[in-house]
């Protein structure tokens, strides 16, 4: 019989932790446990392998392991189950573990953006339709089936670059900053970006707006880096000149237009990490994570600062604890699988070819 979670829930950080090890080590190479870099320390340390979502879906397809238990959210553990063999099991360890940020793009208000494109243009002869890797299923399968591909923080330019050799024009969803950032990097004015407000019809634009658009951004962010500003970067610098500003391309335009390097969470850490000792950096990223880099760096005298003055925490990501980690092992344990994530085949089949043209264009 399952075991409940309840009782877990009353134990401490440090039981969980030894029985944590405990579990881990009956269980073997039948398990593996990624964590992205957003995860709490008292979960990270229990981590096979960290990474940023593009790492983390590498890993997930080369896993051997019976058992992935994914430390991160939804759309990391569906991507796990898309990509390993049909007889891996795919768990995450909280299944209210979401991307608030993937929750503003749904299949139904996407097709309707779809058929509404239609009145002014062939979609599916100019319109690419790419969907961050921060989304449901059903939208990479959406993508799978008209000729549209995933991307994640660190391959978004190849990936445009890829669709502009398709088709002239480009739906983003759901994050309208990674694709605003990531065009303007490859030269596409801001003139040529467009907002799709799911709520309005025609997404609030003319038919004008739309043919002379080059890039159509869906109106969705992450509520933890829209609260970058850039007056905090230039309050920082006046009282540190010297700084180096790195930022997360889910922040806003203006953050990043102020910022000395752009990049993913594992670009982040790999910068910081090759940087000179005394170099100084204020970083525009999720809380857990910078003050991980904090720690980690202090030592060779790296000056790691987080750009807000307020808490910018993935409430999500921190559902993940060692509660519901040791719970779903010591299940696994007893013969139980908690908390399995399976994306149905039909959508896994179309996502899974969204999924295969990214990793084909990726670096
Ligand atoms: P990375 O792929 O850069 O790790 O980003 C994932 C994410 O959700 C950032 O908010
Ligand atoms: Fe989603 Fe933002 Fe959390 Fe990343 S940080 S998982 S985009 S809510």
């Amino acid at each position: 019989m399952t075991i409940a979670i309840q009782t877990y829930m009353l134990l401490d950080d440090q039981e969980c932790d030894a029985r944590i090890a405990a579990a881990r080590q009956k269980l073997g190479d039948k398990l593996v446990i990624l964590c992205h870099h957003y995860q709490r320390d008292e979960v990270f340390r229990h981590a096979d392998f960290t990474g940023d979502s593009l790492k983390l879906s590498r890993a997930a397809a080369e896993s051997k392991a019976e058992y992935i238990i994914f430390c991160g959210v939804h759309f990391m553990a569906e991507v796990a189950d898309i990509l390993s063999r049909p007889d891996q099991v795919s768990i995450l360890p909280d299944l209210s573990a979401g991307c608030s940020m993937a929750d503003m793009a749904d299949l139904r208000n996407v097709e309707k953006a779809w058929r509404e494109l239609a009145e002014v243009l062939d979609p599916d002869e100019t319109v690419s339709p790419v969907t961050y890797i921060n989304s449901a299923a059903d939208l990479k399968g959406f993508c799978g089936e008209h000729g549209g591909i995933v991307c994640t923080s660190t391959n978004a330019r190849h990936v445009l670059e890829w669709c502009y050799g398709q088709r002239e024009k480009v739906l983003f969803f759901p994050d309208q900053h990674l694709g605003r950032n990531t065009a303007y990097s490859m030269g596409i004015p801001l003139e040529e970006m467009v907002i799709w407000d799911y709520d309005k019809p025609m997404g609030g634009l003319t038919p004008e707006q739309i043919r002379n658009a080059k890039i159509i951004l869906w109106k969705g962010f992450c509520s933890v880096h829209q609260m970058f500003k850039p007056e905090q970067i230039d309050q920082f610098k006046e009282k540190y000149p010297e700084t180096q500003v790195i930022s997360h391309p889910e922040s806003p335009f203006e953050v990043c237009q102020k910022s000395d390097y752009v990049g993913s969470t594992e670009f982040i850490i790999n910068t910081i990490a090759s940087s000179e000792p005394g170099s100084r950096w204020l970083v525009g990223t999720e809380l857990n994570l910078v003050n991980r880099l904090h720690e980690q760096f202090q030592h060779e005298g790296k000056n790691v600062h987080f750009m807000s003055p307020t808490v910018c925490m993935c409430s999500t990501m921190f559902r993940i604890d060692p509660q519901h980690l040791l719970w779903v092992l010591e299940n696994l344990l007893e013969g139980n699988v908690v908390n399995q994530v399976s994306v149905p085949e039909d959508v896994a089949q179309q996502a899974k070819i969204a999924l295969a043209r990214m990793l084909d264009v990726s670096p």
